[in-house]
Order: structure tokens, then sequence, then C-alpha cells
């Protein structure tokens, strides 16, 4: 070390701090101008403080939390194309969604790198277009439409519960969480339809609290809460169920078993594919993307009927035809699907909720053209479904939850161009018609006009329900959550 600080003319190790202090400055200095104007995307518009640098962002995320409200703005300034990192173009224009998340058959795409999740290894966050694509196909017929009908009757089953347990709580005067109801349903049909075995979470006593999950480390949630419905999901579809398929599979013993999971260990994927720990990372990223926005659509969607008395009669109303036979008979969610109010609350629900940061792709195989732009390839370019969901141009009044926005008159195309809860394009939520499925139902049992029972809002108002933050998760600034009276 002597002879080191010697060689360097260093007297101290505060020198040697001084010295590292001034090459950092000078190679940031350098990064900040190469950035500004050297940098392929150096002539694209918007502010150079936040193409030199991811500070303003990160300083927006920690402190205001209004970056998406900020970019809205600065589209407003520079236009609908703008450099919203010193590595991203950000395009606010629906008509160009198609083209960002295009289809495998019109060009190749990588995803963007998600930081910190932990499960690297699933298929939501593969980057690679064809390592995506080989994980993706088996999945993909598992879950198809076609298939979802075919195996709708766990939905049914926990429908049947949840109807009951609100029954049960009629008149008593204790208030319902239906946010924990709704997680812990959605946490049951993902765990049966992903492993072939439900966690029972909504036959717990109050259903399973769900509280704390975006917050805390499993192992923390599970010290805490051992019987709380994040922990439980973890450890449901976490390598020990993996790995128990995985003997089933083995042993040939599975043949009536028909999850996903026993579908993927019995396709013909490569044997990498199937290593414990690649499942385990798919395990737990299915049971967070099947368990929780279907859970927070639902949250948000009943939370919005229950505060509009007019949305609700007409809902009420609407959904009389289908569920005529209730209780001896759970519909078809296809038929359910055909009361076109029905889908315009959960429409609206979706373009509201403030799920999911912006999203977007790197096209790999040519350079993209907007405008007069070039975008060369291998540049992430990301849309906000946020700010496509509350432009004023094609949705009027768009903070208002007004259902009647999709049907008749008021309807035009442009607001399905605009409306992109579940993403586009070969990367498309794989697990949107279990979605649709479960939020059919649901709300058709709910608000079905001929059951024993009827919802209010308890003690809660927008402050526990309208999520604050921007991130994934879109957590609201009260804690209170749904809470119902049964009447
Ligand atoms: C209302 C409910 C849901 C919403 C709004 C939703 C939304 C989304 C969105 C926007 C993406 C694309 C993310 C991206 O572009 O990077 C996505 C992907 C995904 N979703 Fe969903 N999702 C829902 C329900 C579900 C359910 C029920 C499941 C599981 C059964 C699921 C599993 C997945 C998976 C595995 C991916 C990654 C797909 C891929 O990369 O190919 N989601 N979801």
């Amino acid at each position: 070390m002597g002879a080191l600080y010697e060689r360097l003319g260093l007297q101290s190790n505060g020198q040697l701090l001084q010295g590292l202090a001034a090459l950092a400055v000078v190679y940031y200095i350098a990064l900040v101008a190469y950035r500004l104007w050297f940098h392929p995307l150096a002539a694209f518009p918007g502010p150079k403080l936040i193409a030199a640098s991811t500070w303003y962002e990160t300083v927006c995320d920690l402190f205001y939390q209004d970056f998406p409200e900020r970019l809205s703005k600065l589209h407003q300034r520079y236009g609908p194309i703008i450099r919203v990192a010193p590595n991203e173009i950000h395009i606010n224009d629906a008509d160009y969604y198609l083209e960002v998340f295009a289809s495998a058959a019109k060009h190749r795409t990588d995803g963007i790198p998600s930081l910190g999740l932990g499960i690297d290894a699933s298929l939501g966050s593969t980057v690679g277009h064809e390592l995506h694509q080989m994980r993706r196909k088996p999945l993909e017929k598992f879950l198809a439409r076609q298939n979802i009908r075919r195996i709708q009757s766990c939905i049914h089953g926990g429908i049947r519960t949840l109807d009951r347990k609100l029954l049960a709580a009629k008149d008593t005067g204790v208030p319902v969480r239906l946010d924990h109801a709704f997680t812990s349903f959605t946490g049951d049909i993902i765990g049966e339809i992903a492993c072939g075995e439900s966690p029972e979470l909504l036959n717990a006593p109050n259903f399973a609290p769900e509280c704390v999950t975006q917050w805390v480390p499993a192992a923390l949630i599970a010290a805490i809460f051992p019987n709380s419905t994040g922990f439980k999901i973890l450890q449901l579809l976490g390598a020990t169920r993996v790995r128990k398929i995985a003997a089933e599979v083995e042993k040939g013993d599975s043949h009536e078993r028909g999850s996903m999971f026993h579908q993927l260990l019995r396709s013909n994927i490569p044997d990498v594919e199937k290593h414990p720990d690649r499942l385990a990372d798919e395990a737990v990223s299915f049971l967070g993307a099947g368990a929780y926005p279907t859970a927070a659509t639902l949250i948000f969607t009943v939370y919005n009927i229950l505060s509009h008395p007019e949305v609700e009669a007409r809902l009420r109303n609407d959904l009389a035809g289908v569920m005529t036979d209730f209780d001896d008979h759970v519909p078809d969610f296809v038929d359910v699907e055909k009361v076109e109010y029905l889908v315009a609350c959960l429409k609206e629900g979706l373009r509201l909720l403030r799920i999911f940061r912006r999203k977007g792709r790197v096209s790999i195989d040519k350079d993209l053209a907007y405008q007069q732009w070039t975008i060369p390839k291998g540049t992430p370019v990301t849309l906000s479904v946020y700010s496509l969901h509350m432009d004023p141009k094609v949705f009027p009044d768009p903070c208002k939850y007004d259902p009647e926005r999709w049907l008749g008159d008021r309807y035009n195309p442009q607001m399905d161009r605009n409306w992109n809860p579940f993403s586009k394009g070969s990367r498309i939520c794989i697990g949107m018609h279990v979605a649709w499925a479960q939020m059919y139902l649901i709300l058709a049992t709910l608000f079905r006009p001929n059951k024993q029972y009827r919802l209010s809002l308890g003690d809660c108002d927008d402050s526990d329900i309208y999520p604050v933050l921007d991130n994934e998760f879109g957590v609201p600034e009260g804690n209170r959550g749904l809470v119902a009276m049964v009447s």
C-alpha cells in the first residue's frame, strides 16, 4: 500500500479520497457532456436536466411521486416525443402504441430490464425476445380464453364462498374488509390455476389480512403476520410447491391434475427451463401478477360503484337477465360479459386505476420512425398508459368515473386505442382472460338484483382507494382499505 501511495505521490488516506472524489467529478462531467452533446439521442426534444441524468426523476419519486403528471406537462410543452431519461424515449401518442408494443410477427422486441424484483428468471422479467417467446408459448395455451372457460369451475367455487360469507355478515353490524376478500379470492384462484392447490384464503375468518405485502419483505411478513395472504401466496407458489409438482409429474401420478405448472413441466421446453430455481421465480411472479392487479381493479371498481348510486342502480338492473338462476347456477363468464354496462364499469375502473409505471419495449432489429424522428434500434421506448387514459381530448372530464362514456353515442373508437391496461403485442398480459372471468363474475354476483343482502360503503373514502404513488402497485395514501357494511 505504502509503495502504491509513493508511486501516486500521495501522503495520506485523505489525499487518496480527495483524488478519487476528483476523478468521480471529472467522470460525471464527461458523462453528462456525452449525454447532452454526443449521445445518439442528443437531438431529441425535452429538458436537458432529464436528458443529462436520472436524478430528476429519482427526486420526484422520492419526494413528490408526481412524475407522470410532470411528464404530461412536458409533452404539452415539447410535443408527443421526448427524451425522458438519458437512454429512453417517451412517446405520448396512442396511435403509435402498436409500433412500440409490437406483436412477434411484426418485429422482435426486447423487454426493459426491471431492477430489484428478485424474480429475474420469470416470464415477465425476461428481457431477450427469443427466450421470452420460448418461455411464454407453453403458458399461453393454458391461459387462453377457451381454456379458462373450461376450468372456470374453481372461480365458481370461490364465488359461492364469497357470497355465502357476505350473507353471513348481513345485519351483524360488523364491517367487512372487501379489499381483503378480493385479494383472498384472487390469491385462491391463481393458486388453484397455477399450482392446482388453493391456499384457502377466502375460508380464513375475516378473510386473510393482506395489508403489508407491498412494503415489507416476505420473511418479516411471515414473522409478524403468519396468516397473511402475501406470505401464504409466496409460500404456496415458492420453491416448495414447484418441487412437489415436479415430483408428481416425474412419478406420472398427476394425470388428473391440470394446473399450469403441471402442464409446463410436462411440456418439451429444455430441461434448464424446468430447473426448480427458475420455476420458483415463475411461481412467485405468477402469484403476484395473478393476485394483485385483479384484486386492485376489483377494489377500485367496487368502491366507485358503491359511491355512485346511479351506477349501482343501472348495474343491478342490467344484470337481472344473466343472474336469474344464481345460486343454483353460477353463469359462464362468457354470458356475463354480454352485459355491456358491466363491461363499461370495469373498463372505467381499469382506465382510472393507477397501477404500473410507464412501460416500454426495445426494438432490436430496426430503427423506429416517429414523425420526422428516427429512434435508433436498441433504444428503450416507453409510453405511459396513465397519460393515455387521462387524455381529456379522448376522455372528457378524465378524472370522473363515468361508465356511460363507453356506451352508445358517447363511445368513440379512439377510446379503445388509448385504453391499454393489459399492454399489447408479444408481451400482452398473459393472464387477462383469468382476470376478466373473475372480475365479471364477482361484480355480477355482488350487484345482482335478486340477492338477499346489500352492500354499502363503511368507514373509508377516496384517500383509502385512489392510488397516489407512481409505482407498480398503485398505493393509496390512507390505509383503511375498502370497508363495506352488509344489510
Ligand atoms: C386486472 C388484472 C390485470 C392487469 C391490469 C394486468 C396487467 C398487465 C400488464 C400491463 C402487463 C404487461 C407488463 C409489461 O408490459 O411489461 C402484464 C403482464 C403479465 N401479467 Fe398481467 N394483469 C392482470 C392480471 C393478471 C393475471 C390474473 C395473471 C395471471 C394469471 C397475470 C400474469 C401476467 C404475467 C405472467 C405477465 C408477463 C407476461 C409476459 O411478459 O409475457 N396478470 N399484466
